[in-house]
């Protein structure tokens, strides 16, 4: 009783923590039209904000609002996509990620955390990161329409489906937007990714912009998403496709990249993550905006709370070092 108490209490700061769902309300309200006018509120506001950031390079900037994605080569300089890719493949630093086997019910085997700016083992590789992602960062507070105060925070994910098994489940890889407003992801190729084999991430291209037609798509998904939920009971290991009426002229495209590129992505598109086959793998540093689309209090009490946890953990990361030692 208790128990389920307190994981209900998390799950209520968790969503007040978190940026608006892409869908709220329930059934009635979204049959009266809540999600028509939460789209048309919100993506108002970045239509009339007048921030502007100055960009060194307008064929990135043109293609990331023209497409919604963009793919940039050579992201940093060979020696430093060296010294990153052979300290994320070290068995020091691949001990400070989380392995999950069969992860989500999906059979595929993730390897996955946060790379620490404060962490011995990998504060050489975070500021490499950051200096060669820092440049970026106007390309993306343009869609944003926000200055980007926050720490970056880049996460490590290595992918890998075991032979003789089949990549199922989860809902990420079914096509759907993040948002129903601009929100913008990026990853980082630590390897080759060319082959539909190595489950590339899918993009809908031009499928981020605001328009009669995304509205009426919202309109109808925010109907249906109630509607079907309580028939089919929605969860994250079990995939469910969404209504593309409107998008109709659209298609979903695999995101081919090199390894040492940089995809940056505006999430309010339509996606979904490759599926592997098996004995294939494939690893990406991720770099999530979503937390700086927060308001500035809620901003302060979620930091707050993150450096609190990472300070613990990694606390209780160097203990197990020293102990081992
Ligand atoms: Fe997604």
């Amino acid at each position: 009783m208790l128990n389920k108490l307190k994981k209900k209490l998390i799950q209520i700061v968790e969503t007040y923590l978190s940026v608006s769902k892409l869908y709220v309300g329930g059934y009635l309200l979204n049959l009266f039209g809540l999600q028509v006018l939460r789209s048309i509120f919100k993506n108002l506001i970045f239509k009339l904000s007048l921030y502007n950031p100055k960009v060194d390079d307008l064929s990135i900037s043109d293609e990331l609002e023209r497409n919604g994605i963009v793919i940039i080569k050579n992201f940093m300089p060979h020696e430093d996509f060296i010294s990153i890719k052979s300290c994320l493949e070290n068995e020091e630093t691949k001990k400070l990620f989380t392995y999950s086997k069969n992860y989500s019910k999906t059979n595929v085997d993730w390897l996955h955390g946060k790379i620490y700016k404060n962490h011995i083992k990998t504060k050489k590789i975070y500021e490499i990161l950051n200096n060669n992602f820092k440049k970026y960062l106007p390309y993306i507070e343009t869609v944003l329409k926000q200055k980007i105060r926050n720490e970056v925070q880049f996460n490590y994910q290595f992918l890998s489906l075991p032979l003789g098994k089949k990549d199922i489940n989860d809902s990420n890889a079914n096509i759907h937007p993040d948002k129903f407003f601009p929100c913008i992801k990026a990853f980082i190729s630590m390897k080759d990714c060319t082959k539909l084999e190595e489950g590339p991430f899918f993009y809908m291209k031009k499928s981020h912009k605001w328009n009669l037609n995304r509205i009426k798509n919202e309109y109808i998904n925010s109907v249906w998403y109630f509607k079907s939920k309580k028939i089919n009971n929605h969860s994250d290991d079990k995939p469910f496709k969404r209504k593309l009426d409107y998008l109709e002229n659209l298609s979903e495209e695999p995101i081919f990249c090199e390894e040492n590129s940089l995809i940056i992505t505006n999430n309010m598109g339509w996606h979904k993550r490759g599926r592997l086959a098996e004995g294939q793998h494939r690893k990406f540093i991720r770099v999530l905006f979503y937390n700086d689309q927060l308001s500035f209090h809620k901003r302060i009490i979620k930091n707050l709370l993150i450096k609190k946890i990472e300070k613990q953990k990694i606390n209780s990361l160097n203990n197990k070092d020293s102990q081992a030692r």
